[in-house]
This record gives C-alpha cells, sequence and structure tokens, in this order.
C-alpha cells in the first residue's frame, strides 16, 4: 500500500532561562519592551506532524511519501528523515522561505514566550498532490490551512481515499472549513477534545459524522481508542501501558502512524489501533518525537505482553525491520 502523508515539516528551538521574565518586564516601560534573555540550554527538536508521522511508518518499514514545504534550511532533517525510511521526493523546497519553525524560551517559572514562522509552510497550498502519482491512500495531516483544503477537495475529486487529520488546525477553521476536509474521508483522526470542536463547529451529531466518513478514530490519551462505523458496535482498544511518562508530546503523531502502517499490511482495525498505542507509547516514554528507536523483537514481545500472543501472531510476519 502506497500511503503519502501531507503535512507540517518543522523544527522546535526550546530554550531554557534560568532568570524570571517577570523580573525583567517592567508594567511601566511595556510600551518600549526590549529585552534579550540568556539561555543556558538550548534543544532543536525535529517536529510538523507531516514529519513525525511519515517517521514513524518509516521506522516501522514502510516507505511513506512526505509530501510539504520547506526552506533550503531543512536538508539535514530531509536526510534524517530518508535515513529512517521516508520518501521526501514530494517534499517542496522553498527558493526564498525559510522553514517552518517554533521558538520557545521557558523561565524557571515555566512562563514561556514563544514564536510560531510558518515560513514555507505557507507554499504547500502550491503543492498539487495529484502530483505524487498513483497512491492508495493520503493523509491529511496539519499544515497551511490552504493546503490542507485543497488536498482533501483534490482527494475526493478524484476518487482517492484519504485520511482527515485535522488536530489543533481545528481550533482555527469554521464549520465550512471543516466540513470540506472532513467529508469523503476513509478515516477521520482526533482526540477526544477535538471531537467535540468537529460536532461543535460543524453542527454535525456523531451519527451524523459517520454519514459522511468511513471509519472515525477517537483517540483518549492514556484512556485508549474508540473506533466507530456506521451500523457497526463501537470497538474500545486498551492503551499499551507507559512504563514511565516522560513527555507524551507527538503521541497523537505516533498512533497514527502505527495505526496506518498496520492498514497498509492488511491488519483489523482493532490490531492496527494496537499498534498505534504501542508506538505512541514509545514516544511516551522518550523526549522527542522522532527519538525513539526500537527492534522488531522487542516491539513484538512488548505486543504480545500487553495484547497477547494471537496479536503477536498477526503482526510479526510484516514487522520486518
Ligand atoms: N500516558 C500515556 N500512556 C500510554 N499511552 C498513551 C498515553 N498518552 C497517550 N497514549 C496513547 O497515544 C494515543 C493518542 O493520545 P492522545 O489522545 O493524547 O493524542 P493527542 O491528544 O492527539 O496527542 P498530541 O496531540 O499531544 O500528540 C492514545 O490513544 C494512547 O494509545
Ligand atoms: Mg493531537
Amino acid at each position: 500500500m502506497r500511503i503519502a502523508v501531507a503535512g507540517s515539516i518543522a523544527t522546535d528551538h526550546l530554550f531554557t532561562f534560568e532568570g524570571r521574565f517577570a523580573d525583567s518586564l517592567l508594567a511601566e516601560q511595556l510600551s518600549n519592551v526590549s529585552l534579550s534573555f540568556l539561555a543556558s540550554d538550548l534543544k532543536v527538536r525535529r517536529g510538523g506532524t507531516g514529519a513525525n508521522i511519515a517517521f514513524g511508518m518509516g521506522v516501522l518499514g514502510h516507505s511513506p511519501l512526505l509530501v510539504g514545504a520547506v526552506g533550503k534550511d531543512s536538508a539535514e532533517y530531509l536526510t534524517w528523515l530518508q535515513e529512517h525510511g521516508v520518501d521526501t521526493t514530494h517534499v517542496r523546497v522553498s527558493d526564498t522561505l525559510a522553514s517552518a519553525r517554533f521558538t520557545c524560551t521557558t523561565d524557571q517559572d515555566h512562563a514561556q514566550i514563544a514564536t510560531f514562522f510558518p515560513g514555507a509552510m505557507v507554499e504547500a497550498a502550491e503543492i498539487d498532490i495529484a502530483g505524487v502519482g498513483e497512491v492508495d491512500l493520503v493523509v491529511v495531516a496539519p499544515d497551511d490551512p490552504g493546503a490542507m483544503l485543497r488536498h482533501s477537495a483534490s482527494c475526493r475529486e478524484r476518487g482517492v481515499p484519504f485520511a482527515a487529520d485535522p488536530s489543533q488546525q481545528l481550533a482555527f477553521m469554521d464549520g465550512d472549513a471543516i466540513r470540506g476536509l472532513v467529508e469523503g474521508a476513509t478515516y477521520l483522526f482526533t482526540n477526544d477534545y477535538e471531537a467535540k470542536l468537529v460536532h461543535e463547529k460543524t453542527g454535525w451529531s456523531a451519527d451524523d459524522v459517520l454519514d459522511v466518513v468511513g471509519t472515525r478514530i477517537t483517540t483518549h490519551g492514556a484512556d485508549g481508542i474508540s473506533i466507530f462505523q456506521k451500523g457497526q458496535p463501537v470497538i474500545e482498544v486498551a492503551p499499551a501501558p507507559a512504563r514511565e511518562v516522560v513527555e507524551p508530546t507527538g503521541v497523537g503523531d505516533a498512533f497514527r502512524a502505527g495505526f496506518l502502517c498496520a492498514i497498509g499490511w492488511g491488519l483489523s482495525l482493532e490490531r492496527s489501533a494496537q499498534v498505534g498505542a504501542l508506538v505512541a507509547t514509545h514516544v511516551v516514554e522518550t523526549i522527542g518525537t522522532q527519538e525513539y528507536t526500537f527492534t522488531a523483537d522487542g516491539f513484538l514481545d512488548r505486543f504480545a505482553e500487553v495484547y497477547g500472543e494471537d496479536a503477536r501472531a498477526e503482526l510479526a510476519p510484516h514487522l520486518t525491520l
């Protein structure tokens, strides 16, 4: 199964400031703020939802086609993704703009001053997803909103199955945009909170959603996953317990990566969600969204521990890392 993942490709630059912003922000001087903080630490994290999902799929042995836009400053990042199995042929490299970047400084009170620069990401709207050639599924993950709408519309018009994964972009979209993004999707991914946002903003009931999408997958953090299909009983899937909760950022993307790989292998919805859950657990246990590693044997052992020997037997032939 050939899967294209369209979504953002970005880096996070996370600074630590040992002092307190509040000590430097003088109420009477707010109209001419000019401040600089001496950072004691900088962590550069690879991220972006498209890149996170594609990375996870690559690690599991798929070769996803990543579709998105970056600047020329992302050469090293693209090499990293290629080394982890991602096909970056269809990543557009901007001639003029730098890559999307999130910069955040955190002080000792955990107060934060952050800036997000979308940069080259805006050029994602110029990408014609039909240009990636024949694919069996397109994942429309958070990206430039114009790009997301364009990809969904293109898939719908051409009869190409797509997965709607609007995630955090739902907060900035109105009902019309959400309907345009979701209608006709083979899969709709959201977490609990986002599921409610879809209902509120579109006016759709849960039943209405199942009239316009094939399968709805709703994640509940450490409480697992529910899978809905019209006229079918709900499938509830348990999470894979984390040995240690280190940093959950990126769990949603990792879940999608595992789920989609398993669907690509022809596994059932329930099994696929279990694979997604175990990949997500690896993210919970590491700092960063693309830092987890595993071996086929290690993954399978843990899969059997949580979901049983039958589950291992079904997954084993596909997980050939
Ligand atoms: N603390 C946890 N322990 C084990 N598994 C977890 C934990 N948190 C999340 N997961 C797994 O990851 C899946 C997705 O989590 P969640 O519903 O929090 O996604 P999300 O809200 O989209 O996350 P984010 O947007 O921060 O990446 C869950 O269904 C579960 O399987
Ligand atoms: Mg999410």
